[in-house]
């Protein structure tokens, strides 16, 4: 294999453009739909202290060991994992990551887009003032009335798949890049705007105290199942997205202290997101534990009673979207790169197949709501509660893991210490943390989750 420099799809102009597009994919609904109301489920504080540590000590370095398998490899994760095993002297069937992926990736897409529909609709529902004074009742049933309603949900589910089709189908640069370079930045600055309002309440600090009052009662081994599973899903790791988007990063970026920068954004949204929610939950005298419904009726009736209510509620939706449009784009990229390189097809047609693909498997998860909400397996789960289950708290912890032990043990040495750029006692930390601590780690918790 010869060491290529560039991929064939396109490059970040810079590093800086790498970053903002893994804080892109990584920061979505995990941080502000999914993080709160898992973290609100389990309990608070001692959930969110292990998902720190989930962060810290596994997906920090799994970040590392993506963006160096991407990087090395220039191509699709399937046929960079394929030359980098060749190269490695590896099984063939190390390719195997690449396939897994991208079945986690449809599976994740499919619920993922059918959230994010739901973000963009509360956009206008907000925004035409239907939350105004709202009482429980009225924020309880907008939610079901609409949710229950399958071709308003699959509706807006296409519109954000045909949007996410749109952006991926205009290429790395004009597309990816030019959407995480505004978007990004707005996004930030639209929570800080929410953060500010949040403190107004005057129940900042119960908020505080619900994420960082450490009660380990209420946390269980299915409790840190979910916290390691959420820590994967908020860093889009184990699917080989973060892969892929380091196939187009620059040679020399450093990849350690960028998956570090990443992994830091994208936690301080967790928590941003967590001390914009807690606090109007606590002010209205609402359930922190109100599971996925959280973001859509207890905000909306939260905002509601809030005075600029309307306008902020609004605000945070946009966000929400935007937040959700940088994370799918990262979805799609792996499987459309793959079709490109495979099959010569063009950019917009791969983009259009997979696009599709993932509607079409995402009708599953809408109908979870409505017309399939009694269809159930697995003691009482919807094709959306298998979907979500299956794909964060089994793929990609398990994608995860064997990313993991090829960057360490596996891959060529000459490959391993040219792409990681880190030598002596920082590379000795670096390959314990990739290659024992991480992998460990997923086991055990997989072990005694079993038990
Ligand atoms: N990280 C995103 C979020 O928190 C979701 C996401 C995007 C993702 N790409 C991924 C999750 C790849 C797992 C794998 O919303």
């Amino acid at each position: 294999m010869a060491t290529v420099s560039e991929s064939v799809h396109g490059m970040w102009s810079s590093r800086l453009m790498f970053i903002l597009a893994a804080a892109g994919s990584a920061v979505g609904l995990g941080n502000i739909w999914r993080f709160p109301y898992v973290a609100g489920e389990n309990g608070g504080g001692a959930f969110v202290l292990v998902y720190l540590l989930c962060i810290a000590l596994i997906g920090i370095p799994i970040m590392s060991a993506e963006i160096m398998l991407g990087r090395a490899g220039r191509r699709s994760p399937i046929n960079s994992m394929q030359a980098l095993a060749a190269r490695s002297g590896a099984s063939p069937l190390w390719e195997l990551i690449g396939w897994m992926g991208a079945l986690a990736g449809f599976m994740i897409l499919s619920f993922y887009g059918v959230i994010a529909g739901w973000a963009m609709y509360y956009v206008f529902e907000s925004g035409v003032g239907t939350f105004v004074g709202a009482t429980g009742e009225v924020a309880t049933s907008t939610f079901n009335e609409f949710t229950g309603n399958p071709a308003q949900v699959v509706g807006w589910q296409s519109v954000f798949m045909a949007l996410t089709v749109l952006i991926v189908a205009r290429g790395v640069g004009e597309g990816l890049e030019r959407t995480v370079k505004y978007l990004m930045p707005a996004l930030f600055i639209l929570l800080l705007v929410l953060v500010g309002y949040s403190m107004s309440t005057g129940y900042f600090g119960d908020g505080l105290q619900f994420l960082f009052g450490f009660n380990f009662e209420k946390l269980t081994w299915g409790g840190v199942l979910m916290a390691m599973g959420q820590a994967f899903f908020t860093l889009s790791l184990g699917m080989a997205a973060i892969m892929t988007y380091g196939a187009y990063m620059p040679q020399d970026s450093s990849i350690v202290g960028t998956a570090a920068m990443v992994a830091g954004l994208d936690t301080m949204v967790a928590l941003l997101a967590g001390m914009v929610i807690f606090p109007l939950v606590f002010a209205n005298g609402l359930e922190s534990s109100a599971g996925p419904g959280l973001m859509f009726v207890t905000l909306p009736l939260a905002f509601g009673q809030m005075p600029g209510g309307q306008v902020f509620g609004t605000v945070f939706f946009v966000l929400v979207s935007f937040a959700a449009i940088t994370s799918s784009i990262s979805l799609v990229e792996p499987a459309v790169a793959w079709l490109v390189e495979r099959l010569g097809v063009t950019r917009r047609r791969a983009a259009i197949i997979v696009g599709g693909i993932s509607w079409f498997v995402g009708l599953g998860s809408a109908f979870s709501f409505n017309i399939w909400s009694e269809a159930t397996a697995f003691g009482g789960m919807t094709f959306f509660d298998v979907m979500d289950y299956v794909s964060n708290n089994i793929l990609l912890p398990v994608g995860g893991m064997l990313i993991a032990i090829f960057a360490a043990w596996i891959l060529d040495d000459d490959v391993r210490h040219s792409e990681i750029g880190i030598i002596g006692e920082r590379y000795t930390l670096w390959s314990m943390l990739v290659g024992v601590v991480a992998p460990l780690a997923v086991g055990i918790v997989f072990v005694m989750t079993i038990f």
